[in-house]
């Protein structure tokens, strides 16, 4: 592994990208970027404001460029929004500036960790039947990841050391 490279988590909703990557940017002394919170803070609005005033498609564009610019620089722990993996370009993109990992999850524990959460307006109505759902729609999407973690029965601590001891070799 090239050092600096890139550390870019993907994965559905609910799988630990934001805890993991935490953990990850104190352990690594990297910073933090969050491509949601980056797309957020540019907008000046929150990702369900953004989907409901103008659009899934207009934020896909924003989250694009977005990321394209977070890619510029090395030596990052980049987490991603759970769709990121929906345009071909943004895999090519984090395919070649990082080291991507991905994170899965069973989808009863998946269920678990986003109820009560009102921030993913994917989720809005039948939060279960979405995730069934967006995880069918999605099943293969993550494979192109360098790294896959399935998160289930691990602490965020656990996925973190994993991580960083496959990064390290
Ligand atoms: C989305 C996941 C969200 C956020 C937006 C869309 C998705 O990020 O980008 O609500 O399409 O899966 P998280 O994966 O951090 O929840």
């Amino acid at each position: 592994m090239g050092k600096s490279k890139n550390i870019i988590l993907i994965g559905m909703m609910g799988t630990g990208k934001s805890t993991v990557a935490e953990m990850l940017s104190r352990e690594l002394g990297y910073p933090l970027i969050d491509v949601d919170a980056a797309v957020e803070q540019k907008e000046g609005c929150t990702i369900p404001e953004l989907f409901s005033d103008k659009g899934e498609a207009y934020f896909r564009d924003v989250e694009n460029r977005m990321l394209c610019s977070v890619l510029e620089k090395d030596a990052q722990v980049i987490a991603t929004g759970g769709g990121v993996v929906l345009r071909p370009d943004n895999c090519e993109a984090m395919s070649a500036n990082g080291w991507v990992v991905a994170l899965t999850a069973d989808p009863e524990v998946i269920v678990e960790r986003v109820s009560g959460c009102e921030n993913r307006p994917l989720l809005a109505g039948n939060a279960e039947e979405r995730i069934r759902m967006i995880m069918e729609e999605r099943k293969d999407a993550y494979r192109f990841a360098h790294y896959t973690v399935d998160t289930t029965a691990l602490s965020a601590a656990e996925v973190t050391r994993l991580i960083l001891a496959h990064y390290r070799v």
